[in-house]
């Protein structure tokens, strides 16, 4: 496989799709978000001078759309379990019409590729109305929203062509996890060695990205079972409920296959009345604290008849062979990053089924890159 040598070239650079080279970028954006945020001599992360205290920020609040809303999710799980910092999150259509009580000097996180999606931007005003200040990660760093916002932090993706979104994303969760990271210490969550240790996987990440593509033929294997089903459940508990979230939404999107994100331990109250050998059930399972929740949840799919496509890691192979009728084995990585390791995978994945299609991958039907309007 090639290797994208600079995010942001223009062309496809002999791959098949603008989502293909988007997608083999993974690994080197990660690597040029992580050059701008992180110092790698101290192993500390630095954020640009902030107009306001991030240690007496009593909340913060996440909005996007899209992808970039899933990308939200995962900064929640990080902002809560290692900065204890209580979070808000809806999709920007829905908080910019609710009129949720927001503690003022609280800290607005605004999350878009573009910083032009309509919703986001009068997310972004009503929050500046309520004395919220505004951080906004924006993969475009001279659009509107960064025009109205206290702070950007950049995701140096480079330009993404494909509708669907793939490297902006694992960019947004790069910036997230520095930003969560920064909120922790001052905060007084984390102390110089812990803060090198979460660094440390961070670093390691471009090189882990890399070696995901040595699993494109499983990746295929994978898609050849999905291209046939109408109707396919995505699952994942924790920070990978949001990776799962991502797998179902690229996959409708570009395949037009239905499918439906569940966190695993909700499936009993609802889904598994769909479950048989038609539904496959794509699940998101690294070896991580809920790695045997996650698995039970799988094996009770099983139990009635459901198909297992499982992404896993070195440490979850085992077990997770037992019970899977197809696996991804990703390398073993740190706990907070291994979301954005698995969100490559079942990208991937959801590529290869629309190619298998012969759907137009890059400007699928209906969509658009950037929406504007409400
Ligand atoms: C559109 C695109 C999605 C994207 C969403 C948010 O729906 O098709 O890929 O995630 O907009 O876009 P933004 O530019 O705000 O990240």
């Amino acid at each position: 496989q090639q290797t994208a040598l600079a995010a942001g070239s223009i062309g496809k650079d002999g791959y098949r799709h603008y989502m293909e080279k988007e997608l083999h970028e993974h690994p080197l954006v990660i690597g040029q978000t992580l050059q701008r945020m992180v110092d790698p001599a101290s192993r500390r992360v630095i954020l640009p001078d902030l107009p306001f205290n991030l240690a007496e920020v009593p909340r913060a609040v996440i909005t996007a759309c899209g992808s970039a809303f899933f990308a939200g999710m995962i900064g929640r799980y990080w902002l809560e379990e290692i900065a204890r910092l209580p979070v808000d999150i809806d999709v920007a259509s829905e908080m910019r019409y609710r009129n949720p009580p927001l503690t003022e000097g609280s800290v607005g996180l605004l999350i878009s590729q573009s910083g032009e999606t309509a919703d986001t931007l009068a997310a972004l005003r009503s929050l500046r109305q309520k004395a919220i200040h505004i951080v906004s990660v924006l993969n475009v760093e001279h659009s509107t929203m960064a025009r109205e916002s206290d702070v950007v932090l950049g995701t140096v993706a480079g330009p993404e062509i494909s509708v669907a979104s793939t490297k902006a994303f694992t960019a947004q969760l790069t910036v997230l996890a520095c930003f969560a990271i920064a909120t922790a210490r001052a905060r007084g969550k984390l102390d110089v060695l812990a803060e090198e240790h979460l660094v440390s996987a961070l670093l390691d990440l471009p090189s882990r990205a890399a070696e995901v593509f040595n699993q494109t033929d499983a990746i295929r294997a994978m898609a050849q079972v999905v291209v046939e089903a109408r109707d396919v459940l995505y699952l994942g508990r924790g920070s990978m409920f949001p990776v799962a979230m991502e797998g179902a939404l690229k996959l409708k999107e570009i395949s037009y296959i239905h499918a439906e994100a569940y966190a695993a331990g909700e499936m009993k109250h609802g889904p598994i009345s769909l479950i048989d050998r038609t539904v496959p059930i794509v699940a998101t399972a690294p070896s991580n604290a809920l790695f045997e929740k996650t698995l039970s949840n799988l094996q009770e799919a099983k139990a009635r008849g459901g198909r297992l496509l499982v992404f896993t890691d070195t440490k979850g192979a085992e077990r997770v062979s037992a019970i899977a009728e197809q696996m991804v084995v990703l390398p073993h990585v740190h706990d907070f990053v291994a979301p954005i390791l698995q969100t490559i995978p079942v990208q991937m994945l959801a590529y290869e089924v629309a190619v298998m299609k012969g759907t137009d991958v890059d400007q699928p039907r209906n969509l658009a890159k950037s929406v504007t309007v409400e």
